[in-house]
């Protein structure tokens, strides 16, 4: 029911993509208010937005931000991290994957990972891209990710203009410390498998 600082941060990430955003096949989990999936589809991309299948009330949130938007044929599915349905078994290739916030408690990492392996396995050519909010030092994903094949890469704020307590004259950002990475399958040699589709604004 909130727009997290997180999903300024995303959001930003994709408006400066803009460019590289029609036709792409983008997939949100975690949407809640669905922010960055808004954005991307006013972009052009084609979007499915996502939340857990037991909280009707953010599923009917995400429908509601696509109407408010003019997006009325956006689909919204439920997709729980961490359960294999019908709906994720049978979803359509997508490029990029979506999460703003999504690492926002550590019993839920493992879950979140091993959906994105799955849909990494099936798009290998696909990322994750991720924005979370530092809540505790403690808090790694490091061995997850090497547990499951994955890589990720850290994107600087700075480096898309988001080091900004205002941004798209939202005060969300704050002082919070917001990070973003983008996630992808790892070949065995470490390297990505995707290394030559380009997802430069150009
Ligand atoms: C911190 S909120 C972030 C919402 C939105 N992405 C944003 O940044 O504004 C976390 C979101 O994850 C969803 N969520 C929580 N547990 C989930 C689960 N097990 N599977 C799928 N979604 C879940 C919540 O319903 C909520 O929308």
């Amino acid at each position: 029911m909130y727009v997290w600082p997180c999903a300024v941060v995303l959001a930003q990430y994709l408006w400066v993509h803009r460019r590289s955003l029609p036709g792409k096949r983008v997939l949100e989990i975690g949407a809640g208010v669905s922010l960055p999936g808004v954005v991307a589809a006013r972009c052009g991309a084609q979007v499915i937005l996502s939340d857990s299948e037991e909280l009707p009330r953010c599923l009917q949130s995400c429908r509601s931000s696509c109407l408010m938007n003019h997006l009325p044929h956006v689909p919204v599915l439920g997709l729980t991290w961490g359960r294999m349905s019908p709906e994720l078994l049978s979803l359509a290739p997508i490029d990029i994957i979506l999460g703003s916030d999504v690492f926002f408690d550590p019993k839920d990492f493992e879950d979140i990972l091993t959906t994105i392996y799955f849909l990494l396995e099936k798009n290998p050519h696909a990322q994750f891209w991720t924005t979370y909010q530092v809540r505790s030092a403690d808090w790694s994903i490091e061995a997850l990710l090497y547990k499951w094949k994955l890589k990720s890469i850290h994107v600087p704020l700075h480096s898309f203009g988001a080091d900004k307590e205002h941004l798209a004259s939202s005060s969300l950002p704050g002082r919070h410390t917001i990070e973003m990475m983008i996630i992808s399958l790892a070949q065995s040699d470490g390297t990505s498998v995707y290394s030559t589709l380009d997802f430069s604004t150009r």
